[in-house]
């Protein structure tokens, strides 16, 4: 046997950085490429040949099992564990390990849900079969690993550290992060403590390190990114449709645009750059629309400029309106005329009248 049959995803976190677009929805339900974003991770891992998955859940635990089932629509098996107080990554992680059926040396992955990957599920359960490790890490290279927790190994992909985010310049001493997927010899997820919060990464990977366990990194620098942020999650999904980011789960062909087919273009708007227009939003005349996602029901009035944005479920964009960097939450209504960018977010439901919000002199 070359692969892991089984595997864990953790869906419980609050996704505090994403709001306002998890207010109502948690993150790994969040539409991407017109499908909920769990949606691509689920049939990617089914792609690589696994079948039975637990979610953890937690925050808004109850939407999941109604849209997913049991799994079979996608050939899987699935089971929910939901957490009564959330126990972080490390705990969610034991908390579901009643439901494994694998022995006590098998591998189980475990996923990150916000993560955005074309990884080579296969080579990470290749690698640990070949290393022997206790626990194998999928890393990533990134260009400004400030952000990140540091993952350094040896020149046989050995672990030697984990560092938190680096604060100097001397601290940065790999390119090498943490990457959001693992493979755990099953006997190692029944040794976290339960019934209280563990961090998987500030806990159980030091301890299992300074205990001398072996953990092994493989580096696969294919495509990566965290969905942690708006702005993030807008590319993910953009790159899901230009297919840049690999999944089988995208609902139509790869290219400038996915209208779902309940949705209304007209006819002389511009949609480019990987844009998403949900299942019945309407796009009005002479709109132009870049990069962005509008999510179900959406409007769009006529001479709207929007880029790298996202516009929540059944919100409103007025007429000349123009967009950019911005962060549009469900049912929230912006008038004509405004201008908003730079990382904005509008909350769910919010109203600005026409005409109120201006960068530019120029109205
Ligand atoms: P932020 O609040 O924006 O940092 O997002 P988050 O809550 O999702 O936290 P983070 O991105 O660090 O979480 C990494 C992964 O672990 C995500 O897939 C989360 O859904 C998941 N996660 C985080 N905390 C918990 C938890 O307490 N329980 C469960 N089941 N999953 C969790």
């Amino acid at each position: 046997m070359t692969q892991a049959q089984e595997a864990i995803l953790l869906v419980g976190g609050k996704g505090t950085r994403l709001r306002p677009l998890t207010v109502n929805t948690p993150k790994p339900m969040v539409p991407a490429a017109g499908v909920p974003f769990l949606t691509h991770q689920l049939a990617r891992a089914r792609a690589a040949g696994v079948e039975h998955i637990v979610l953890a859940t937690s925050y808004l635990a109850e939407v999941f099992e109604p849209y997913f089932g049991d799994g079979s629509s996608l050939g899987l098996h699935l089971e929910y564990v939901t957490e009564v107080e959330p126990l972080g990554t490390g705990g969610a992680i034991r908390n579901v390990a009643s439901r494994l059926r694998s022995g006590p040396d098998d591998p189980v992955l475990v996923f990150n849900g916000d993560i955005l990957t074309g990884l080579d599920i296969r080579a990470l359960v290749g690698t640990h079969r070949s290393s022997g490790a206790e626990v194998s890490l999928h890393l990533s290279r990134v260009e400004d690993p400030r952000a990140f927790g540091l993952v350094p190994t040896d020149a046989t992909g050995r672990v030697t550290a984990f560092l938190e985010k680096p604060q100097t310049p001397e601290e940065i001493v790999t390119d090498q992060i943490n990457a959001g997927a693992y493979v755990f010899r099953r006997s190692v997820i029944d040794r976290i403590p339960t019934g209280r919060p563990v961090s998987v990464e500030r806990e159980t990977f030091p301890e299992l390190l300074s205990s001398g366990a072996h953990l092994q990194g493989m580096v696969d620098s294919t495509y990566w990114l965290d969905l942690g942020t708006p702005q993030a999650f807008v590319r993910g999904s953009a790159d899901l449709v230009l297919g840049r980011a690999p999944s089988p789960a995208v609902p139509g062909r790869c290219g400038d645009r996915l209208v779902l087919p309940t949705a209304r273009v007209a006819a002389d708007a511009k949609l480019t750059g990987g844009t998403v227009v949900g299942e019945g939003a309407t796009v009005g005349e002479g709109a132009r629309i870049s990069g962005s996602t509008l999510l179900d029901g959406a409007v769009v009035e006529a001479g709207a400029v929007i880029t790298d944005s996202l516009v929540g479920a059944g919100a409103r964009v007025g007429a000349r309106t123009v967009l950019t960097d911005t962060v549009v939450g469900d049912g929230a209504v912006i008038g004509a005329d405004n201008e908003l960018r730079d990382g904005v977010r509008v909350w769910c439901d919010a109203h600005l009248p026409a005409g109120a919000i201006r960068f530019s002199s120029d109205q």
